[in-house]
């Protein structure tokens, strides 16, 4: 497969990139892979103008000459595509955002119908042959409500594909907490080599990368060094 991993920490040390890290080891295991790592925030990347002349041109590229283009041509032909980020106002991180908002030279200015009435844009490229892949971890234990606008923008952005959300992240760099992070980062390992053989993850398994490593309270506790 060939393989484009977005990585949108801006951190050296990601707690999320542990996770993405620990996947693509289980990915590795079946097949053979070229995998592309961007560390997005090292990337000269402006946001976009809104200018819609990629549109004009129409060949899938951006009028703006930054590093954005050389993302599209490795975007347009990946088999899977990786956003590995944090959970940033619960939202993807700016810059991260700017590659995802100035992905629209992919797209045509015409637009169709669904059978469901939503509205979209045709595509340039075929994205039913690029597997996307959403990981992101976050700062707060889990709570209903903390992912639900990522996990809507995810799902109108990339369609039907698999979203991985994962709370309590910052313990992945936490020495205390190496017992639990390890044994997420090994069902994250297996998750890899699930998907090389599945193309996908099944709903057991999201439930498993998702459950929190340790109790609501108890990382309250933690946080507040109480
Ligand atoms: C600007 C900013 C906004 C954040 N917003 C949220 C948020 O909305 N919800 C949350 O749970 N954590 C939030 N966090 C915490 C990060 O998601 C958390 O620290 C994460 O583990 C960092 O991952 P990384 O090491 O991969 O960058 C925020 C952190 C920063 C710096």
């Amino acid at each position: 497969m060939k393989i484009l991993v977005l990585n949108g920490s801006p951190k050296k040390k990601s707690d999320t990139f542990k996770l993405t890290n620990a996947f693509l080891k289980g990915l590795k295991q079946h097949g053979e892979h070229t995998i592309n790592i961007i560390n997005v925030i090292d990337k000269n990347i402006a946001p976009c103008r809104g200018c819609f002349g990629c549109w004009e041109k129409a060949d899938g590229h951006c009028v703006i000459s930054d590093d954005q283009n050389e993302i599209l041509d490795l975007y347009r032909m990946a088999d899977l595509i990786i956003w590995s980020f944090p959970l940033y106002c619960y939202g993807m991180p700016s810059h991260l955002k700017a590659v995802l908002d100035r992905t629209i030279p992919l797209i045509k200015m015409t637009m169709r119908q669904e059978a469901d009435g939503s509205v979209c844009h045709e595509p340039m490229v075929d994205f039913s042959k690029i597997h996307t892949l959403v990981i992101c971890g976050c700062g707060f234990p889990e709570w209903d409500g903390n992912f639900d606008s990522l996990r809507k923008m995810c799902r109108l952005c990339f369609g039907k594909h698999n979203i991985v959300c994962v709370p309590e992240a910052p313990l992945l760099n936490e020495a205390e907490a190496a017992s639990v992070a390890n044994s997420l980062l090994k069902n994250f390992e297996k998750a890899g080599e699930e998907y090389a053989a599945t193309m996908t993850l099944s709903k057991e398994t999201i439930e498993r990368l998702e459950t929190p490593m340790i109790s609501k309270e108890e990382y309250i506790k933690g946080v507040n060094r109480e």
